[in-house]
């Protein structure tokens, strides 16, 4: 029976302590971060993660301002108002919520907010500091997971990792990370061959792929540490990750459940990214590393 990894309970520290440094800096010099979300459209899950993002920032004391354009409005349009939000010193952090609707250019709407204000780290820029070894915005999920591993110990040097997944998001930028940690990686994916070989032999599995109950106990090493990131509704209303919980629970040694796993670390890697440029921006001390 594996050890249960408790997310809620590692962002919940994580965020009060970032609460107590913005009380601090407004009670010394009245300003506060300011965290701006960009929606376009209303597909349903992004309007309920841009809620979650809106809830953190109130609870953290943070000033945000929540950007929601309906579903057709033009590239350029959008474009323009990234530019205004790099442009205004009030604002730290920008964040387009993805996936964006099929006929925008993503990529190009991402590459236009400033490296400074990349609270998600998507940016060429910050991406190519961190596929370099080197100090940037980390996008949110993958920090997460790497914060989640630290706080339970969970050695990375010399191991096996199979991360399920590779998109820009999650499995790319986590590649990253546990390689410059002397992880083995291997990224498998849609067009993988014979997952189930990729995944018995990981010490370290993670899932995101958002396809439910991909990984079943006999795809898991015994005693292996098991990250689900991926979340998706089942008929029966309930919220189901990319792993099956219940039996892989009986073989990893660690794992994490859905909901309560990774995804309140995301929400609180936010919070700290949106912070942290807040800090550079003013040189402010920066949070808890
Ligand atoms: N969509 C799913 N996860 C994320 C994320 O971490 N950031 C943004 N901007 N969009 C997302």
């Amino acid at each position: 029976m594996a050890v249960i990894i408790d997310g809620k309970k590692a962002s919940g520290e994580i965020l009060r302590f970032l609460q107590l440094m913005v009380a601090d800096i407004k009670l010394k010099h009245n300003i506060a971060p300011t965290l701006a979300v960009i929606l376009v459209g209303d597909d349903p899950a992004s309007k309920v993660y841009v809620s979650k993002k809106e809830e953190m920032a109130k609870k953290i004391g943070f000033n945000s301002l929540m950007i929601n354009l309906p579903d057709g409005t033009g590239q350029k349009e959008i474009a323009e108002k990234i530019e205004e939000l790099n442009q205004d010193d009030e604002v730290n952090a920008i964040l387009v919520q993805l996936p964006l609707p099929d006929y925008l250019d993503s990529h190009a709407l991402i590459n236009g907010i400033s490296p400074m204000k990349d609270v998600d780290g998507f940016t060429p820029y910050n991406f190519g500091l961190l596929a370099t070894g080197k100090e940037s915005v980390v996008p949110c999920t993958a920090l997460g997971i790497m914060k989640l591993l630290e706080e339970y110990n969970i050695q990375l040097a010399g191991k096996n990792v199979t991360i399920v997944g590779r998109s820009n998001i999650v499995g790319k930028p986590l590649a990253h990370l546990m390689m410059a940690k002397n992880a083995t990686v291997t990224v498998a994916h849609s067009k993988t061959e014979n997952l189930k070989e990729h995944t018995l032999n990981a010490d370290i599995l993670v899932c995101a792929t958002g396809k439910k109950h991909l990984i079943t106990s006999d795809m898991v090493k015994e005693g292996a540490v098991v990250i689900d990131v991926g979340i998706t509704r089942g008929e029966d209303g309930k919220l189901a990750g990319d792993v099956d919980y219940e039996n892989v629970k009986e073989k990893a040694s660690f794992i994490t459940p859905v909901p309560g796993g990774v995804g309140p670390m995301t929400i609180a890697m936010l919070a700290y990214n949106t912070y942290k440029l807040f800090a550079i921006q003013k040189a402010f001390p920066e949070g808890s590393k």
